[in-house]
């Protein structure tokens, strides 16, 4: 048995305890499950997701995992327990609630945990660290529930977060996966693209998930796959508001307000600029920038058509623009 395979044990062993405080133990039931209640996790996703309760105290899963045999060695390399000074372990995750999170064969590698407090000193989210058998940079949370789901519907949706993932699930809507505890990689999108060429931002509706989602389609279109974008009401991300207009309406508003990159980059940036013409050029040019990186001749000018449409600018003057940007990444 080689050491990564007894970081994946310990590991399952994790999730496996986490979930059963969550289900069976006082403070799991009346403290983390009546949390994803309230937050209107269905059963059969806090279920499915293997989401768990971590204790708030200093050492029950070093306590327990070393009952049933597992070595301190292991739970140190996986970041679930960490050694303090006077080298003694400690529990990473306390009086959290757990997402687990797996690889895409579906074995876990690592967790997220989100307090229960609302105290703002506090990190809303831990993370599990690097270590043998989790490199954050190629993991997407919720991958390996969603795979088939994004080979059938050739497409994937891309969230922000772990509640994000499990209320568009929740919703029917199971081609989705989050970058979680990280900004988006080009190994993460190069994962999605083993799976389909589409990709639909989802992102907070927030002045971070704008920014994010600009950076986001950019990355997406220099690794060759077409990229859409839905956007939500200030103050919104894709979990809040499905369950503020439940799964229905929710299905509906993500398939209806698909905006292709240029008309959702369009859209944002002529806000900013109003009717002054400088920074009118400016989005034009910010526009042939993220059509430049298109692999694809073919595509490309599919979309260089499509600015000039939308802009009332000449195609020819696109081209020539683009060939210039083109010219410059040489
Ligand atoms: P958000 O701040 O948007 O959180 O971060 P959220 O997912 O909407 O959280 P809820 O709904 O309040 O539970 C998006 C994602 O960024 C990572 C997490 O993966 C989170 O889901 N994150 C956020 C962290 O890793 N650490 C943090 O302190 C905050
Ligand atoms: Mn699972
Ligand atoms: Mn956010
Ligand atoms: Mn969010
Ligand atoms: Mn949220």
């Amino acid at each position: 048995q080689n050491a990564r395979e007894s970081l994946y044990i310990v590991s399952e062993y994790a999730a496996n305890f986490f979930a059963n405080e969550l289900w069976t133990g006082e403070d799991g039931r009346a403290i983390g499950l009546s949390y994803f209640k309230e937050r209107g996790f269905r059963e059969d996703i806090v279920k499915k997701f293997q989401l768990g309760y971590s204790p708030d105290v200093w050492d029950a899963l070093i306590n327990g995992a070393v009952a049933a045999g597992h070595k301190e060695e292991y739970l140190e390399k996986t970041g679930l327990a960490i050694r303090n000074d006077k080298g003694k372990l400690y529990d990473r995750f306390r009086g959290r609630v757990m997402f687990p999170i797996h690889n895409f064969t579906g074995r876990i590698i690592g967790f997220g945990g989100r307090t229960l407090k609302t105290d703002k000193n506090v990190p809303k989210y831990v993370n599990s660290p690097e270590s043998d058998i989790y490199h954050k940079s190629n993991v997407l949370y919720g991958l390996f529930h969603a795979k088939k789901a994004i080979r059938e519907t050739d497409n994937c949706y891309l969230v922000e977060g772990y509640a994000d993932v499990l209320s568009v699930h929740q919703a029917g809507v199971e081609n989705v996966v989050a970058s979680s505890g990280t900004s988006l990689t080009t190994e993460q999108i190069r994962m999605i693209g083993r799976f389909t060429e589409n990709v639909t931002i989802l992102y907070d509706g927030d002045a971070a998930g704008i920014k994010a989602s600009l950076r986001g389609l950019d990355m997406i279109l220099e690794e060759g796959l077409n990229v859409k974008v839905v956007s939500f009401p200030d103050g919104h991300d894709p979990d809040s508001y499905m369950h503020h207009v439940g799964a229905g309406d929710f299905k509906k508003y993500i398939e209806n307000n698909r905006k292709d990159f240029i008309l959702y980059k369009a859209n944002i940036l002529l806000k900013e600029a109003g009717s002054d013409p400088i920074k009118r050029a400016g989005i034009i040019r910010d526009i042939v920038e993220s059509i430049a990186k298109i692999p694809d001749d073919i595509k490309a000018s599919v979309f260089i058509r499509e600015c000039s449409n939308l802009l009332q600018v000449e195609e020819r003057v696109l081209l020539s623009e683009l060939n210039k940007m083109r010219a410059a990444k040489f």
